[in-house]
């Protein structure tokens, strides 16, 4: 078809997806499906990377597919699946390991901040080529765009050069993807820490808003929110990063610019944009909460639609597989 295509994955993860992978990621996936070719995925291969309870990885991928769907992604427009349903992944992931260099690989830095917390003997391998199985992922689909946060910007950049590293030396074959990340919500900050990125794993509990808690606790949270000593809200991520993310936040989930929130907090004071934003997070997430949990109460029906996404993956990626292996010379 005509149609751009995009690609972009999500981990299973315990507990609920968090308003940075909401605002910066899962939102823009849901906004592209209409104009483009989407594959969605829930990457559970990238999971056990680090060490994951079998029957708890079943129940966070079915957990992350009913929030997709709760978000908006729709099965019928978009290719929603699971990584590991698409053999293909592992297999042409192979492929990209034996096309990139060690010193590249090591150059990744979530990889760098991961393992130095781990430390290296519980650093796995496949954390190592974590990101070249995101090369594999991206190029399976010869996806034009890769809707992602911030903190994904350098693997999309890896993508880029392996899949014109392939293309030269074997002939075109992949597209070379985009990454496509809106500057707004590219990187959501901590509520507590506002100058390190909101994160399941570096965020402080009442730092981070995870979407599927008691709303009344995420009121909290917002109420809470740590800002600066000046009262003025003004949009300004250096000197002001704490009240920045909020209007960043209530901009976003609002659909109204920066530029009339200032203009309507003139004047007042943080705990009137705090109070709003609260009832603004609640509204969101009273009824994402329902929606999750209706799916959930449905595994049948979710298992269904995982199967037909990964029938229409199946398509794509066995082609793409079967034109790279006839390349190589396998
Ligand atoms: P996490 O980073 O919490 O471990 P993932 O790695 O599964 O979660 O990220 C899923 C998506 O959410 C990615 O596209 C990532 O870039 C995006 N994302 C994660 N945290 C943030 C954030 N704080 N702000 C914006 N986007 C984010
Ligand atoms: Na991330």
């Amino acid at each position: 078809s005509e149609r751009l295509r995009v690609l972009s994955g999500i981990q299973p993860t315990a507990g609920s997806f968090h308003l940075g992978n909401y605002l910066g990621a899962v939102r823009q996936w849901v906004a592209l499906q209409e104009s483009h070719d989407a594959f969605y995925m829930v990457v559970d291969l990238h999971a056990i990377t680090v060490p994951q309870d079998p029957a708890e990885l079943r129940a966070n991928t079915r957990l992350a597919t009913a929030q997709l769907l709760a978000a908006g992604v729709d099965p019928d427009r978009s290719a929603l699946f699971v990584q590991s349903h698409v053999a293909e992944h592992a297999q042409l992931a192979w492929v990209m390991n034996c096309l990139t260099g060690f010193g590249e690989a090591s150059r990744m830095t979530q990889f760098k901040d991961k393992s130095a917390r781990q430390g290296a003997d519980r650093t796995t391998v496949g954390l190592f080529t974590y990101p070249v199985l995101q090369v594999a992922d991206i190029l399976l689909y010869q996806a034009h765009q890769v809707p992602v946060g911030e903190d994904q910007r350098q693997h999309i950049e890896l993508t880029r050069d392996i899949g014109e590293r392939f293309n030269t030396r074997f002939g075109d074959t992949f597209t070379i993807p985009e990454p496509y990340i809106l500057k707004e919500t590219a990187k959501i900050y901590d509520l507590q820490d506002p100058t390190i990125k909101m994160s399941k794993s570096a965020s402080s509990p009442k730092g981070l808003i995870n979407l599927l808690d008691d709303p009344k606790a995420t009121a909290k949270k917002v109420k809470s929110a740590v800002t600066d000593t000046d009262t003025v809200i003004r949009y300004d991520p250096v000197e002001k990063a704490g009240v920045s993310n909020l209007l960043t936040i209530m901009s976003v989930l609002t659909e109204t610019p920066i530029a009339d929130l200032e203009k309507s907090y003139e004047g007042k004071m943080y705990g009137a944009l705090k109070t709003d934003l609260a009832e603004v997070m609640v509204d969101f997430v009273t009824p994402f909460r329902t929606r999750t949990q209706e799916y959930l109460d449905d595994p049948e029906t979710l298992d269904k639609i995982l199967a037909k996404g990964a029938e229409k993956a199946r398509v794509v990626a066995a082609e793409t597989l079967a034109q790279t292996y006839e390349r190589i010379g396998f």
